[in-house]
């Protein structure tokens, strides 16, 4: 009898485990969550250090390490996600490894702050945080002690209420585009302006976002609605493609970081696809 009832449930992808312990991980979970963290989430952009060209440093995934300044408001040092239970989240259990991705919340209950872009990251799917988490557990543990972030300004007691049970995207290809360049790949929270509230105007989603200081002098995240002259309309699919996977712009120029060009030479022609239709279904924006 019990035996049948173990069959029933792993046949409904449940399990017989009390509730609150972990479950062990899917190997598909594993390959989706490892597709995403590395390419259209691009968590290594900031959570692994880079050497002199701009490279991950080999043997550093995840570890941390980076400063991000933005003067006046805070220097942000990004923690180590590898599973290292001294220095790293080895030691923190699926559960609160999750809240920290979608809720900015770490287990002691303190928020975690900026640039980590908890906004857009609220809205990621039950599946693809449980995917993400699955892998993250896979990632092996690199030693390395970050000092705290400094902020000058006040957090918010929390990015909002409790999230749950998000569902993913329904089934078209500007749907799962949305949800890709959202609250998977946060491509919108780059290119959209802050209103006048100092909240991100999402009336004007693609339109171009405020500077981003680098090496080289602040970049502009650019406008990437449908525009015809502010715009990328003018572009065909495979210039849009190059530009997001190559940092290549229509013109030929070569974009500047910090856009992960790299991370997002991985993501799969099907997504991509789906990405261009979202970005051509934004109204325009001069
Ligand atoms: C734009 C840069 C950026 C991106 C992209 C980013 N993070 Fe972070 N992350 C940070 C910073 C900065 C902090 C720490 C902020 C602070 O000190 O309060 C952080 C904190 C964390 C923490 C808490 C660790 C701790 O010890 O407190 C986890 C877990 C985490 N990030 C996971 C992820 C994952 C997974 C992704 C991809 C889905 C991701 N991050 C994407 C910048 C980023
Ligand atoms: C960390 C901020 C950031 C993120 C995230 C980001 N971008 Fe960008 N993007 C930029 C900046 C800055 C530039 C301009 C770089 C330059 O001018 O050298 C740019 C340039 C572009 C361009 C080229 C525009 C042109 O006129 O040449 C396209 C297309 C684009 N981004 C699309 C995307 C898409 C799609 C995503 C998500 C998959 C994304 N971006 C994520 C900051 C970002």
């Amino acid at each position: 009898m019990l035996r049948a009832t173990m069959a029933v449930l792993v046949l409904l992808g449940l399990s017989a485990a009390p509730a609150g312990a972990q479950q062990p991980p899917t190997a598909s979970q594993v390959t989706r969550g490892a597709y995403l963290v590395t390419s259209i989430a691009a968590c290594g952009n900031c959570h692994t250090p880079k050497g002199p060209n701009g490279a991950d440093l080999p043997g550093q995934h995840l570890a941390g390490g980076l400063e991000i300044a933005a003067p006046n408001l805070f220097t942000a040092r990004v923690p180590n996600i590898t599973q290292d239970r001294a220095t790293g989240i080895g030691a923190w259990t699926d559960a609160q490894i999750a809240l920290a991705i979608r809720e900015g919340r770490r287990p002691d209950g303190s928020l975690i702050g900026p640039p980590m872009p908890f906004e857009v990251y609220r809205g990621i799917s039950d599946a693809d945080l449980a995917a993400m988490v699955a892998y993250l557990r896979t990632v092996p543990a690199v030693a390395n002690r970050v000092t705290k972030s400094e902020f000058h300004i006040p957090l918010p007691p929390s990015y909002g209420p409790p999230v749950r049970g998000v569902a993913g995207p329904a089934n078209t290809p500007e749907a799962r585009g949305a949800y890709l360049a959202g609250p998977l790949g946060h491509c919108t929270e780059c290119h959209t302006p802050m209103g006048a509230n100092g909240q991100r105007d999402w009336t004007r989603t693609g339109a171009g976002g405020a500077p981003i200081g680098g090496p080289r002098g602040p970049v502009v995240p650019r406008n990437i609605t449908p525009h015809p002259e502010a715009g990328i309309g003018g572009w065909s699919d495979g210039q849009i493609i190059r530009a997001i996977t190559q940092g290549i712009s229509a013109d030929g120029r070569r974009l500047f970081p910090p856009m992960g060009y790299g991370y997002y030479a991985r993501i799969s022609p099907a997504d991509l696809r789906d990405m261009v239709a979202w970005l051509r279904s934004l109204p325009p924006q001069p």
